[in-house]
């Protein structure tokens, strides 16, 4: 082999070599630069999670508080007018219309403050705090009944040992959206709600026999109460199932630990 020809082949080497080099090092930078994006993406969306944890509980907070005015003070205030009034009428001999006036007033006052309960439980239910979740739920379930019209029932299936509160109000809120949605959307004649231990994990089904929906609404951005419903569940540590086809109902089965603290209560207890 004449010398010019060995300077060609190390001279092809070289280049092959510092080639390859470059090539090796944009393929190690690409994937160096993908980690840190898909770290950044990991990050934005736990600080996104983190937050919508904290939203939600300040937003259960304030509900509680609201629920506790309107019928602490409201309620208290329409029960002290409706004294004074029937004090006012046993010490006015009053008949005919003035009378009539008197029993007016009276039934409004009822009516008002039926009203204020009934705007104070759906904020935030006192049989939830004081029975727990399945005499909760069934409550719900009934005042569905009530205000619908649809056959709904409840069923508590096995005895529940106690359960965090923050789990009582995720699951509480998840069957209230579902039925909800039920009486919204569903056209539905028969709703089953089901409550029961699995594997000492509470699970929770509710059923419709409406006209179901299609599973691309799942992931529809509009679709913000079936999201929900999925982020209160993780946010408890559980999991939500909606499963819906057209002409065939819905059901939403939830499964969940009796006990869970959140990421950010888990932050908050350290601090
Ligand atoms: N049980 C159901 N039966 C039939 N369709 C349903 C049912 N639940 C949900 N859907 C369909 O899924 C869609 C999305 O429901 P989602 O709860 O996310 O939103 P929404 O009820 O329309 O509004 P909101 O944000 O107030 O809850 C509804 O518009 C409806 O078309
Ligand atoms: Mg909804």
């Amino acid at each position: 082999m004449s010398p010019d020809s060995t300077v060609i082949i190390l001279a092809a080497f070289s280049v092959t070599f510092v080639v390859l080099g470059l090539f090796t090092f944009s393929v190690l930078m690409m994937i160096r630069n993908h980690k840190k994006v898909v770290a950044a993406q990991r990050e934005r969306i736990r600080q996104m999670q983190l937050f919508s944890e904290k939203l939600q509980s300040a937003r259960e907070e304030e509900q509680k508080r609201i629920a506790r005015e309107l019928h602490d003070e409201l309620g208290g205030t329409l029960t002290s007018i409706k004294y004074d009034l029937l004090w006012l009428e046993q010490r006015t001999s009053v008949q005919g219309e003035v009378a009539q006036r008197f029993q007016i007033m009276r039934d409004l006052i009822d009516s008002t403050t039926k009203v204020v309960q009934r705007i104070s439980a759906e904020l935030r239910p006192k049989i939830l705090d004081s029975f727990g979740l399945a005499v909760a739920l069934e409550w719900q379930t009934n005042e569905f009944k009530k205000r619908t019209g649809v056959d709904a029932n409840f069923q508590k299936l096995s005895e529940l040992p106690p359960i965090d509160e923050n789990v009582t109000t995720g699951v509480y809120r998840i069957v209230q959206e579902s039925l909800t949605n039920i009486a919204r959307h569903a056209q539905a004649t028969s709703v089953e709600v089901k409550l029961e231990l699995q594997n000492d994990m509470i699970h929770v089904e509710i059923i419709d026999n409406g006209k179901g929906f299609d599973k691309a609404l799942l992931q529809h951005p509009d679709s913000l109460g079936l999201l929900s419903i999925r982020e209160r569940a993780r946010m408890i540590g559980g999991t939500a199932v909606i499963d819906g086809s057209p002409g065939k109902g819905t059901k939403v089965a939830l499964d969940t630990p009796l006990h869970y603290k959140s990421f950010s209560q888990a932050k908050d207890d350290l601090t």
